[in-house]
């Protein structure tokens, strides 16, 4: 049986899955975790140098490795990167194990939000609006796959794309504890 405490946000580049995960965090009581941040703190360097170093494929192995661990911990709000929902393992480790958040995010707000942005690799390289469409292209899918629940996330700040997951969340434990109530 999955764990409803565990609630683990996927979505593409600029869905604002960190600052949403950190902030439920804080208001749920549960630990947040940044499956980016960890690869990083394992590393000892950013994100940018591990696909300089060792291409994407390194990076995957390093991001499959982290969320094989992460699913492991009881009680936490995750946020992970943009292309974890790709992997096959990695869907099916999501799904097992929490609750599955997708941040939809349309591609043009997904362009203005990550604008200014030069930590992301797979933004530094041709046309952003064109990379982030064929990614968008390609991921919709895999997210919807393993989503619970579906949050849009266009126009609204951080504080109110929360509150309704937060809302979102808590009527599904209570169903959750309903079910076990019930056997
Ligand atoms: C990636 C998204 C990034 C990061 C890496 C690759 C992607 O995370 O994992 O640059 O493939 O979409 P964010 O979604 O937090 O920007």
């Amino acid at each position: 049986m999955k764990s409803a405490n565990n609630i683990y946000l996927i979505g593409p580049m600029g869905s604002g899955k960190s600052a949403v995960a950190r902030r439920l965090a804080s208001q749920l009581g549960l630990e947040f975790h940044d499956s980016d941040e960890e690869i990083e703190v394992r590393t000892g360097v950013d994100i940018l140098y591990i696909f300089d170093r060792e291409g994407e494929a390194g990076f995957r192995k390093r991001e499959s490795a982290v969320i094989a661990e992460l699913v492991e911990l009881d009680g936490i709000v995750l946020a992970t990167g943009g292309g974890v929902a790709q992997d096959p393992d990695n869907r099916r480790l999501l799904a097992a194990n929490g609750i599955v958040v997708y941040l939809y995010t349309s591609v043009a707000e997904q362009i203005r939000r990550t604008r200014k942005s030069r930590h992301r690799p797979l933004l530094n390289n041709g046309n952003p609006a064109e990379v982030l469409q064929q990614l968008m292209d390609k991921r919709d899918g895999q997210y919807r796959e393993i989503a619970d629940l579906l949050i849009e996330t266009d126009g609204r700040q951080v504080a109110s794309v929360t509150k309704q997951l937060r809302l979102e969340v808590q009527a599904l434990q209570v169903d959750a504890a309903g079910r076990e109530q019930a056997k």
